[in-house]
């Protein structure tokens, strides 16, 4: 058997794995200790009224025999596409419901999008990113390249000049982990950057529900000449606390072709052998979001965990650490004090502060000296965290 060597290249451990094992090590040598994450960005819920009340509705229509659905469409129930179509359309990114592609969630999508592409071929990421897309091009024998994201171009690399090879390009505006977003006249350069190379640019927008700026885009098509060149991968869990519920959608627009095939024929022939779509009850809880009381019910949990980054954003102020981000994403991005390392500065929170961040050197070699905190929180945590902060850090003095 030959093995994948793409994976077995792979770093031992997915950073939030390691995370996890530590903390778990260090919760059972202090049993006492009162340890507050602001780690793994994983929303604190529930689950709004609106949306569970509508997959209570939909339990009840898998128990009757009228109204039960077996397997559904690979693509997603019309009812899904259609309410998400109708959003982006709202936004000013119109997109037919024919375009959406239901999905248990974007990681999923941000995997299998891969499938699309020759292996060897390069993919433009950022550095830092979101760690799961770079394993994900790895483990598909794709080749991963280097954005930097530095503190002079604001952690929004533009593109590269040169003419290498480009296949793909990933962006996730809000930025996972900087928080920096991408206004319109950037993300044009990366549109007509991909228009030009005849790469796929692959537009993460799992955190869009954060950006508050009418000006800054929420969907990359809201860009003239996107749909020629990118498909949009959204999720319901950030939004709507989906993380454990998993839904999410991917956009590939009719208008997508690669020398006369069409991107989205070939992802609907993908999906039908790879999927038998995602769960109706799930689907229907999903719709229910986009209802007048999904909308401000959702809208209500958004502004706790803004708040939340106000707050983080002022505890960092205070205690002098240079940060970003925060202000349109729920993720704040900080140097580390003192030199530390990522890593270092990570045992030293949970040791001396009981506090557990995400070292920046996971998300790529570009975020080393650098750490993420997460304002998915409740409000008393992220208050004790703030207040624990500044007392931490004397400990450095
Ligand atoms: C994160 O903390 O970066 C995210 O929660 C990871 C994810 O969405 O999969």
């Amino acid at each position: 058997m030959k093995l994948n060597n793409g994976l077995l290249a792979l770093e031992e451990d997915y950073v939030f794995s390691e995370v996890s094992r530590r903390v778990r090590r260090f919760a059972s040598q202090n049993p006492d200790a009162r340890l507050i994450s602001l780690g793994i960005g994983d929303v604190r819920g529930p689950i709004c009224p609106a949306v569970t009340r509508a997959m209570r509705q939909a339990v009840a229509d898998q128990a009757r025999q009228r109204t039960f659905h077996g397997y559904g469409p690979e693509q997603g129930y019309q009812f899904l596409r259609q309410a998400v179509a109708a959003a982006l359309t709202q936004r000013g990114a119109p997109v037919p419901p024919r375009d959406i592609f239901i999905s248990d969630g974007a990681k999923t999508d941000l995997g299998g999008i891969f499938d699309l592409f020759a292996p060897g071929g390069a993919v433009l990421l950022c550095d830092p990113t979101y760690p799961a897309v770079r394993d994900d091009c790895r483990m598909r024998g794709m080749r991963p390249v280097s954005l930097p994201g530095t503190e002079a171009n604001g952690f929004l690399p533009l593109p590269p000049a040169g003419d290498g090879e480009v296949d793909a390009v990933y962006l996730c505006s809000p930025a996972n982990p900087t928080g920096a977003v991408y206004d319109r006249d950037q993300l044009a350069a990366w549109v007509e950057y991909a228009r030009s190379r005849e790469a796929l640019l692959i537009f993460d927008s799992a955190y869009e529900s954060f950006i508050t700026d009418p000006k800054l885009p929420r969907s990359i098509y809201e860009i003239p000449g996107a749909k020629n060149c990118a498909v949009e991968i959204g999720s319901f869990s950030k939004v709507a606390g989906f993380t454990g519920t998993r839904c999410g959608y991917t956009v590939f627009p009719t208008e997508l072709q690669v020398r006369g095939v069409s991107l989205q024929g070939l992802w609907r022939r993908r999906l039908a052998s790879r999927s038998n779509g995602v769960a109706y009850v799930v689907q229907r809880g999903a719709a229910a979001v986009y209802s007048p009381a999904g909308r401000q019910q959702t809208a209500r949990a958004l502004a706790v965990y803004r708040e939340n980054s106000r707050r983080l954003a002022a505890a960092l102020t205070a205690a002098g650490l240079p940060h970003w981000g925060g202000q349109h994403s729920p993720y704040l991005w900080l140097k580390c004090p003192r030199g530390l390392s990522s890593w270092g500065f990570f045992d030293f929170l949970l040791q001396y502060g009981n506090l557990v961040g995400t070292p920046g050197i996971g998300f790529g070699p570009m975020g080393e000296g650098y750490f993420r905190l997460s304002a998915f929180g409740d409000p008393a945590s992220v208050e004790q965290a703030c207040d624990r902060l500044p007392r931490t850090l004397e400990f450095l003095r």
